[in-house]
C-alpha cells in the first residue's frame, strides 16, 4: 500500500481499517492479505504527514523511503529507485497505488516492471488538463494497472473506453468518503476545544473556508494576483479561513501578494482541525481535488477555482460550480452563489462509507 502526499493518506486509511478488521474476525489467514505501508516521504512536514497519520489513524509506514521535494524527473525518479528495492525484497502479489500524485506513478511503474500486480484506487478520472501534472499521472498509471477501483461511473466511461475490461474496473464507491465519515463520527464525540482554530470559530455558516496550491493558481503571478483580488473581495461579505499549503506560502512571499485582513491565514491543518471548521462554513473555495467530492459528501456548497474538473459528478449531482480563475469569473459565482445560496446536490452513488470493505473483498477473490 503506497502513499506519499498529503491526499494520499484519507485514502489508505479506511483500507488498512478494512483490512484491520477481517484479521480481527479471524479472516486474515482465509484471505491471506497481510498489507505493508510504503510512505514515499513526498510530504514531509509533520503538518502535511505525521499529524495525518495520527490523527487518521493509521499504522506507522513499515518502510519510509525519505524522498522529499524536487522537480518532477528528481522527485519520480527517487520514489522508482528507493521503491524498487522493497519490491525486489519484499516481492508482493499486489501494490496498491491510490490518486493522482507523483507517488502514485512511481510506484505503479516500478511494480508493473517488476510482474507485480497494481491495483489503483480512484482509477478511471479524467479532467483532459494535459497542463495539469496529475492528468498525466492518472493516464500513465492507469495505462499500466491490472485492478482499478472507481469512484464515480465518469471514471468506468473513461477506461472502457480506453479499453479496458470490465472484469478489471470495480465501481466501488470512494475511500475518501469512508474517512470523512468514520472521521465526522470522531469529531462529534470528541473535544473540538484542543483545536487551535477553536477560539476563532466563528458561528456556523457565517464565513468561508479557502483551501489554494495547484501550481496553475499559485505558480503564476498573474493568475495568483486575479484570485487574491476576487478573495479580497469576497472576504467583505465573508470573513474567509485559509490553511495555507507549502507551495502556496512560498509563492505568497515570491509575488508579494497581499491578503486582505478578512483572510486568515493558518498553517497547515490536520484533518479533523480542518473538518471542523470547513464542515460548518457557508462555502468552500477549493482548487483541491479532494475537497470537492468532501463537499459534496456533505452538501456545503463549493466554488472550485479551474476551469475543468476530473470529478465530473460533483458538478452533476453535488454542490459543486467551477468558478473559474479569473477575478471576474469567481466573483461571477460569488455573486450567483449569494443569489441563490448555494448550489444544492445529492450524496453520489455509493459514497456510503463502505468501499474500502468493496475493495478489500475485491482484492480477496484475486
Ligand atoms: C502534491 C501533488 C498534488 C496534490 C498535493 C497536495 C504531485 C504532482 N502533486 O502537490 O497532486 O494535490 O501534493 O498537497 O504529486 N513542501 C513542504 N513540505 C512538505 C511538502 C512540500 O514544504 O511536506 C513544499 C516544497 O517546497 C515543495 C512544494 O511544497 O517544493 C510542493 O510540494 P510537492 O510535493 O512538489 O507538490 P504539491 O504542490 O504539494
Amino acid at each position: 500500500m503506497v502513499a506519499g502526499a498529503r491526499p494520499n493518506f484519507m485514502k489508505i486509511a479506511p483500507i488498512m481499517r478494512a483490512l484491520d478488521q477481517l484479521a480481527e474476525d479471524g479472516c486474515q489467514s482465509i484471505s491471506g492479505i497481510k498489507a505493508k505501508i510504503v510512505h514515499t516521504g513526498q510530504h514531509y512536514d509533520d503538518g502535511m504527514s505525521e499529524t495525518f497519520f495520527r490523527d487518521l489513524g493509521i499504522p506507522a509506514p513499515d518502510f519510509f523511503l525519505n524522498v522529499g521535494s524536487g522537480s518532477h524527473a528528481v522527485q519520480t525518479t527517487r520514489i522508482m529507485t528507493a521503491f524498487e528495492e522493497i519490491c525486489d525484497s519484499e516481492r508482493p502479489d499486489w501494490v496498491v497505488v491510490v490518486g493522482d500524485v507523483n507517488s502514485t506513478l512511481a510506484c505503479a511503474i516500478v511494480a508493473k516492471k517488476a510482474g507485480i500486480g497494481v491495483a489503483h484506487v480512484e482509477a478511471g478520472l479524467r479532467s483532459r488538463d494535459m497542463t495539469m501534472p496529475e492528468e498525466i499521472n492518472r493516464i500513465v498509471t492507469d495505462s499500466i494497472s491490472d485492478l482499478f477501483f472507481v469512484t464515480e461511473k465518469s471514471g468506468v466511461d473513461n477506461l472502457l473506453y480506453e479499453g479496458k475490461r470490465s472484469d478489471q474496473i470495480h465501481f466501488v464507491g470512494h475511500v475518501m468518503v469512508d474517512n470523512l465519515l468514520h472521521q465526522m463520527r470522531l469529531l462529534e464525540s470528541g473535544d473540538s476545544s484542543r483545536f487551535v482554530v477553536a477560539g476563532m470559530k466563528p458561528t456556523p455558516k457565517t464565513y468561508a473556508f479557502l483551501t489554494l496550491h495547484r501550481p496553475a493558481n499559485v505558480d503564476d503571478h498573474h493568475t495568483f494576483a486575479g484570485i487574491a483580488a476576487a478573495l479580497n473581495t469576497i472576504a467583505e461579505t465573508y470573513p474567509i479561513f485559509f490553511p495555507v499549503h507549502p507551495r502556496t506560502r512560498k509563492q505568497l512571499n515570491v509575488f508579494g501578494i497581499r491578503l486582505s485582513d478578512q483572510i486568515t491565514q493558518l498553517p497547515p491543518l490536520g484533518f479533523q482541525e480542518s473538518l471542523y471548521l470547513w464542515k460548518d462554513a457557508a462555502l468552500v473555495l477549493t482548487d483541491s481535488g479532494g475537497l470537492q467530492e468532501e463537499t459534496t459528501a456533505l452538501g456545503i456548497p463549493c466554488l472550485t477555482l479551474r476551469d475543468n474538473t476530473e470529478r465530473p459528478v460533483t458538478i452533476e449531482e453535488g454542490t459543486n460550480v467551477l468558478a473559474g480563475t479569473t477575478t471576474e469569473s469567481i466573483l461571477t459565482a460569488y455573486k450567483s452563489f449569494l443569489t441563490g445560496g448555494g448550489k444544492a446536490g445529492r450524496v453520489p452513488e455509493l459514497w456510503d462509507g463502505r468501499a474500502a470493505e468493496r475493495i478489500v473483498g475485491v482484492l480477496r477473490r484475486q
